[in-house]
C-alpha cells in the first residue's frame, strides 16, 4: 500500500510513537517500518517527510530519523492592562492614513493608492543617484540643520517668487511637513480651516495635533473665497490648509483669480495659508504656487518628492518666512533634529541629473494615457459614475454616483469582485453630500488592468442595482 491513506496511517502511528519517546530518540529504520507495516519505501519516506514538515521529526541523511526537540510551551500572556490606564484616552486615529497606505491582496486590482506603480518609478536611476550620494566623503556627517543647502535652493527655485534657500526647511515627507506645520502654526484647541472634501491624512494630522477643523466648500475651480472669508470670521481661525493644485480627492486646481482672492482673505484675517503642493510634478500644467504670489509671509508652502519619485524617498520642503519659519525650524529640531543626509544627497543627485526631466516627461505622458483610459472605461462601462471634472494631471478621478447608491456596500462588493476603490466618505470631515468614489489610475500595472478594474467595479455596481 502506498496511496495517500496508507501514508496518513503510517504517519498517525509514528505520531503516537513519537509522543511516547524523548527528543533525540532514534525512530525505527525505514526497513523496519516497511517490514512492520508491509508498505513500500516510498510510503515510509513520504510519511516521515510529513512528520518532518510538522516539526516532529529531524532526518539525518545516512543516520535515520530522530524525535525533534519539543517546542517550548507558550509563555503565559503578560497582563498589559495597566498601560490602558497609564495612556489615558488620547487616541491617535490612524484609520484614514492606514486605509491609504494598505495595498490590496495580489488578486485585487488597485484603483486606490497615492504613489506611482513600480513600473512608473525611476528605481534604477534612484539607486544610481543613491550610490553616487553615499560615495561622497561627508555622506554620513550631519547636514546643515535645515537641510543640504543646494537641495533647499532647488526647492526654493521650484517655488519661485522671492523665496530663497534660507526660507526652506527639509523634512521627511509631506505628511511630516503637514504635522510640523499644523503644530507650529496653530495651538491645540484652536480651529484650522480646510477644504471639504480633503486629504484624510491632513484631517488625521490636525486631530493628532489637538486642532478642531472647520470645512470650507469648494467647486471645480477650488475653494470658494467668499465662504472662506465667512469661515474665518465665524471661527476665528488663523490657519487655512489647502491643496490649490490638483486637489486630493477632487482634482480641482484653484484658478489664478481665486489664488489672489484667497490670499487677500487670509491677509484680511491675519491668517496663514498652508499650501500643500503635493502634486506639482504630476502635471506639465501646474500654475504658479501661491507662495510665489505672497509678499507678506502668509503662505507656508509644502512640496514633497514622494508622489513623483517613490514613497520611500521621504523628503519634502516647508517654505516659510518670518517668525513662522523660525518656529517651524525649532519644531523640527526638537522633534527629530534633521533628515538623514544620504537621503537628501540622493534627492539632490537625482533632481540635478538628466534623469529628472526625462522622468517628468515620461510620467506626464503615462498619467495622461491612464487618465484618458480610465475616463473612457467609465463612460463605456459605468456611465452612472459621473466625473466631477477633467483633472489637468495627477493620479485620481473623483466621481459622483446617483444619490440612492449605498457607497459603503458598493466599495465592499467591488472588493469582493476583485477591485479596490476609495470610498468618498473618508475625504469629508463631516457628513458627505452624497455617494462618491476616488478612482486612482496610477497604481494598476498597465492600462489593460485599469480597464479590467473598471469592468469589475461596473459588475459590482450592476449587482447592487
Ligand atoms: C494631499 C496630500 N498631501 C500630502 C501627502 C503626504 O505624502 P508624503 O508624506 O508621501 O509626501 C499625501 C499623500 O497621500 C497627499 O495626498
Amino acid at each position: 500500500m502506498k496511496d495517500d491513506s496508507s501514508i496518513a496511517q503510517i504517519a498517525a502511528m509514528l505520531r503516537e510513537e513519537i509522543a511516547a519517546r524523548q527528543p533525540g530518540d532514534r525512530l525505527p529504520s525505514s526497513r523496519e517500518l516497511m517490514r512492520r507495516h508491509g508498505v513500500s519505501p516510498v510510503t515510509v519516506s513520504r510519511a516521515i517527510g510529513q512528520l518532518a514538515a510538522e516539526g516532529r521529526v529531524i532526518t539525518k541523511p545516512g543516520s535515520g530519523a530522530f524525535v525533534a526537540p519539543r517546542p517550548t510551551p507558550l509563555r503565559e500572556v503578560p497582563d498589559l492592562s495597566w498601560q490602558t490606564v497609564a495612556l489615558g484616552d488620547r487616541v491617535i486615529d490612524d484609520s484614514g492614513v492606514t486605509a491609504l497606505l494598505t495595498a490590496p491582496p495580489e488578486d485585487v486590482i488597485p484603483l486606490t493608492g497615492g504613489y506611482l506603480n513600480a513600473a512608473m518609478r525611476p528605481d534604477r536611476q534612484l539607486s544610481a543617484a543613491a550610490s553616487r550620494a553615499v560615495k561622497r566623503l561627508d555622506a554620513w556627517a550631519a547636514p546643515p540643520l535645515t537641510g543640504v543647502a543646494e537641495l533647499r535652493g532647488w526647492f526654493a527655485r521650484q517655488a519661485g517668487g522671492e523665496v530663497t534657500a534660507a526660507d526652506a526647511l527639509i523634512v521627511s515627507g509631506g505628511q511630516a511637513a503637514l504635522s510640523h506645520a499644523f503644530r507650529a502654526l496653530a495651538a491645540p484647541g484652536t480651529t484650522m480651516l480646510m477644504e471639504t472634501p480633503t486629504y484624510p491624512g491632513a484631517m488625521a494630522a490636525a486631530k493628532a495635533a489637538g486642532l478642531r477643523t472647520a470645512a470650507v466648500p469648494m467647486d471645480a475651480d477650488g475653494v470658494l473665497p467668499d465662504l472662506l472669508a465667512e469661515a474665518f470670521a465665524v471661527t476665528g481661525a488663523r490657519v487655512f490648509y489647502c491643496q490649490p493644485t490638483l486637489h486630493n480627492p477632487t482634482g480641482a486646481t484653484l484658478t489664478g483669480e481665486r489664488r489672489e482672492q484667497v490670499l487677500q482673505v487670509a491677509r484680511a484675517h491675519n491668517a496663514f495659508v498652508i499650501e500643500d503642493d503635493y502634486a506639482r510634478y504630476l502635471t506639465d500644467r501646474a500654475p504658479t504656487p501661491m507662495v510665489a504670489l505672497d509678499r507678506y509671509g502668509t503662505v507656508v508652502h509644502v512640496s514633497s518628492l514622494t508622489k513623483i519619485l517613490a514613497p520611500s524617498l521621504r523628503l519634502a520642503a516647508v517654505i516659510a518666512r518670518g517668525p513662522a519659519a523660525q518656529r517651524l525650524r525649532a519644531g523640527q529640531l526638537v522633534e527629530s533634529f534633521f533628515v538623514a543626509r544620504p537621503l537628501q544627497e540622493t534627492a539632490l543627485e537625482f533632481v540635478s541629473s538628466p534623469a529628472w526631466p526625462r522622468h517628468l516627461a515620461a510620467v506626464h505622458t503615462e498619467l495622461a494615457t491612464r487618465r484618458a483610459a480610465l475616463l473612457a472605461a467609465l463612460a463605456a462601462l459605468l456611465p452612472d459614475a459621473e466625473p466631477h471634472l477633467l483633472p489637468r494631471g495627477g493620479k485620481h478621478v473623483w466621481v459622483r454616483l446617483p444619490p440612492h447608491v449605498d457607497e459603503a456596500a458598493l466599495v465592499e462588493e467591488a472588493r469582493r469582485n476583485g477591485v479596490q476603490v476609495s470610498p468618498g466618505r473618508i475625504y469629508y470631515p463631516a457628513e458627505p453630500p452624497g455617494p462618491r468614489l476616488r478612482l486612482t489610475h496610477s497604481a494598476a500595472v498597465h492600462v489593460a488592468e485599469l480597464t479590467e478594474g473598471v469592468r469589475r467595479l461596473a459588475d459590482a455596481y450592476a449587482r447592487l442595482s
